[in-house]
């Protein structure tokens, strides 16, 4: 049985999971986070199965050895192609992923059963939201597209520019999500460009499509998971650290653009 006062082990091929620590900063005040970014491998995107479940072992030993109370896979790529490995390797500790919580998300805003979802290469290429929507909705149909310019264009912070608005416009204006009625953003980089891609549906098209923004649903399974197994943190001393797998400081200033605050990062002796 764990311990509620350890903190929780949130990891990421790099920065984009750090959306996902602001839903949990937001959600779970209480909660000390221990973050792992895999900068010295990122992307994950467009990496094979096989390579990502290794980054993904590692980063589990190292968050383990942290001792951390529960980890979360705060990454699509990873989620989509590691979970069982990260499981095998917690030793029993509860992990999370980010692909349910949005699939479950996604049906609960969609009447038409037709949902679109975009993400990496290696997370589209894996078929894990059609399988996961299926084993929820049997009738829904999962329209995917691979969207791999979005994250290098994030990065670099041009999230509101024309460069941004026509690349998602390029994007989004498949033919395939002409009758969805909601869109997962299936990468965890992605929520920054939420705005703008509700934007373009709310231009091109007659109906309302939801646009699915994960952090805030993966934050609230992940408190409901633990308040039902009596790990969240009530009294300890609240603390973040933030680990990378290889440091510049250049991942200090991205970081602001994910947790709209500066935090300083620490390179990790695995
Ligand atoms: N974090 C990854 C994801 O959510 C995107 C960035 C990458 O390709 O490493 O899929």
């Amino acid at each position: 049985m764990s311990n509620p006062r350890l903190p929780i082990g949130v990891f990421d091929s790099g920065l984009g999971g750090l959306t996902i620590v602001k839903a949990m900063q937001e959600l779970m005040p209480g909660e000390s986070i221990i973050y792992y970014g895999d900068t010295a491998h990122l992307p994950y995107g467009d990496k094979s199965a096989e390579l990502v479940r290794e980054y993904a072992i590692g980063i589990t030993r190292f968050l383990c050895k942290k001792g951390v109370k529960a980890i979360v896979i705060a990454c699509n790529t990873a989620s989509a192609v590691a979970l069982d490995a990260v499981i095998a390797e917690a030793g029993g500790l509860p992990v999370f992923n980010v692909i349910e919580p949005a699939a479950r998300e996604a049906l609960a805003h969609s009447e038409s059963r037709q949902i679109g979802v975009i993400g990496t290469k290696t997370t589209i290429s894996s078929g894990v939201y059609p399988r996961t929507i299926a084993g929820m909705a049997p009738e829904a149909r999962v329209v995917q597209k691979a969207t791999p310019l979005l994250v290098p264009l994030i990065e670099e912070g041009w999230l509101h520019n024309t460069i941004s608005r026509e690349v998602i416009e390029a994007y989004m204006s498949d033919t395939g999500f002409f009758n969805i009625d909601a869109l997962i953003l299936g990468c965890t980089h992605y929520p920054l460009v939420k705005d703008e891609i509700a934007k373009y549906f709310k231009r091109n098209f007659t109906h309302k499509v939801e646009v699915v923004d994960s952090s805030l649903a993966v934050a609230e399974a992940i408190r409901n998971a633990l308040t039902a197994a009596n790990l969240m943190n009530e009294a300890g001393k609240v603390e973040h650290s933030y680990f990378v797998s290889d440091f510049s400081r250049n991942f200090e200033d991205g970081a602001k653009l994910f947790l709209r605050q500066s935090v300083s990062f620490q390179k990790a002796e695995n």
